[in-house]
């Protein structure tokens, strides 16, 4: 009985989330998507955010995205759109040659569709659905035509259009538009900018760093609240990777072990994409003992659990350095702090905070794959998902119209019900014989309705 009446109780307060926020389910689902480049997942434990603060509590957080190696820029973002692995989407890196066709990529040279065409982002999904439009300041691809399609709304890459800018026109857009733009982004250079420049732990500088991100934050809510975009939009915050500190005392040479003019370099730190000129075997052989602090893998034997091997794009040999170790050619690095390394790094995840009519209200969860970011995006905008690597259910419990029923809260609930019957048995076992002590007769009695109590229940 018991047990009916929990069940009972759990329907209706499922029913009564799933009716919630009537008139948010009649407009279209609208999602900003930020990414703040390079946010490390414990900035947000080590520093003040009081702005972005506020938003988690309205909201949910995340605290570690596990992201896709290898943890640089243009994979993650095209990994946050596509749902997909680096090897499944064909942005492997942030500087590409690709062998059959001659053509270069770097973050300089990104137009060609050539390159991005290997998957479809969200921004052409999305506009594929009537009366929807998709809008971008700024984001890796966005100004690209990739399938033939660019947001309806996007602004050309360029590192000097101000945040304030960047928010202004992006919150115009989601304001004005017909067909209304129901999927946007916006991108932010920093903290990656300074991270490089100071390392992660110079915690002055980047005490500072952060302060001025969390102002931006603070702009970026109270624009969206004026323009009346606050209630009904879906905003998710977060980042493409992490940071870790590196120094001068931890570089690797390549000028040590092999002469130049054996193999091209088409990417140098901390994954170098190594192109031999030479016998692949041999170029192997030499950098395989190069440094007890890096990798070094033939192609067909990179490991598994990187999902990084199966695309032309990826290069004969692949070298990766160990956490902070930087890989140079005849010393020529200043950075301090740098990402790209191991993707199971803590130093190298970010976090994703979300908030709006599709989320729950101050929800903490620890982790999630970026991969999963796609199709809990699509779902929320009601968008059919291409195949991908992500997976739906790791990000249920972040969701108000779904059923969250972790593994620790339902042996909970089946024990505290257990318990709750037993006490419940025993105190009434204990009364009736309580109640019977004065009857001389009590025991014919208590043979009579032995069972009544229990079904009143
Ligand atoms: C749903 O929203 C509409 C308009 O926002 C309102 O008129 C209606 O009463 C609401 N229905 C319920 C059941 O709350
Ligand atoms: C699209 O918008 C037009 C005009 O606003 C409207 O007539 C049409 O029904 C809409 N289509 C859908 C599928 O909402
Ligand atoms: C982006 O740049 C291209 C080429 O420079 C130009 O033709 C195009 O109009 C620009 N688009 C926007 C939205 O500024
Ligand atoms: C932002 O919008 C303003 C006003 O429409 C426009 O002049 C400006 O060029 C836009 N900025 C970018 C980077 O597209
Ligand atoms: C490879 O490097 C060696 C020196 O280690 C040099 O003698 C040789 O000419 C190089 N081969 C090519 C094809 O450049
Ligand atoms: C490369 O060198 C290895 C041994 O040094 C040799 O067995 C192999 O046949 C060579 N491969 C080619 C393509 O020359
Ligand atoms: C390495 O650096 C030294 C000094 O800066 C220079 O003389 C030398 O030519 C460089 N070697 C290569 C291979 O660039
Ligand atoms: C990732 O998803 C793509 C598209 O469905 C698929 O082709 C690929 O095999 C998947 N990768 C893995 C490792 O499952
Ligand atoms: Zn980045």
């Amino acid at each position: 009985v018991f047990i009916m009446k929990l069940l009972v109780i759990l329907l209706f307060s499922g029913l009564m989330t799933g009716c919630r926020g009537n008139s948010s389910y009649s407009l279209p689902p609208k999602l900003l998507l930020v990414s703040f480049d390079g946010f490390r997942a414990d900035y947000l434990q080590n520093y003040e955010f009081p702005h972005l603060q506020n938003f988690i509590k309205e909201g949910v957080l995340v605290e570690h995205v596990k992201n896709v190696f290898i943890t640089k820029t243009f994979p993650n973002h095209y990994s946050i759109v596509t749902g997909l692995y680096e090897e499944s989407h064909g942005i492997v890196a942030n500087s590409m040659y690709d062998a059959v066709t001659k053509k270069h990529f770097s973050d300089s040279n990104d137009k060609d569709p050539f390159w991005w065409n290997e998957a479809v982002p969200i921004w052409v999904t999305n506009q594929l659905q009537e009366n929807r439009s998709s809008a971008a300041a700024m984001w890796p691809g966005t100004d690209v035509l990739i399938h033939n399609t660019t947001p309806s709304y996007f602004m050309n890459y360029s590192m000097s259009v101000s945040f304030e800018e960047r928010v202004n026109n992006i919150t115009t857009w989601l304001s004005n538009s017909n067909p209304p733009v129901t999927f946007a982004t916006l991108y932010w250079e920093e903290p990656d900018a300074s991270g490089h420049k100071y390392g992660p732990e110079d915690k002055e500088n980047m005490r500072r760093v952060l302060k001025e991100i969390d102002d931006l934050i603070g702009y970026l809510v109270q624009k969206l609240k004026m323009l009346g975009l606050w209630e009904n939009l879906n905003v998710i915050i977060t980042s493409d990777h992490g940071m870790t500190q590196c120094s001068e005392n931890r570089w690797i040479n390549l000028d040590l072990c092999i002469d130049r003019s054996n193999y091209s370099l088409i990417d140098l730190s901390p994954v170098a994409a190594v192109l031999p000129k030479i016998n692949i075997t041999e170029v192997y052989e030499k950098l395989k003992n190069c440094s007890p602090h890096m990798n070094v893998y033939l192609k067909k034997d990179i490991p598994n659990r990187y999902y990084y091997q199966h695309n032309d794009r990826i290069q004969p040999i692949i070298l990766i350095a160990d956490e902070g170790w930087t890989i140079v050619l005849n010393k020529s690095s200043s950075k301090l702090g740098d990402h790209g390394y191991d993707n199971s790094l803590p130093s190298m995840h970010p976090f994703l905070a979300a908030r709006g009519p599709a989320f729950h209200k101050g929800y903490k969860y620890s982790t999630i794959n970026i991969v999963d970011i796609y199709p809990m995006m699509c779902h929320i905008l009601g968008l059919k998902p291409h195949p991908n690597n992500g997976t739906f259910s790791h990000t249920k419990c972040l969701l108000v119209d779904q059923w969250c029923i972790n593994l620790p809260e339902a042996i909970g609930i089946v024990i505290g019900a257990l318990l709750a019957l037993t006490t419940l048995t025993c105190l009434i076992i204990i009364m009736q014989n309580r109640l019977s002590v004065p009857h001389p007769f009590s025991r014919l009695q208590l043979q009579e309705d032995d069972d009544d109590p229990l079904i009143d229940l």
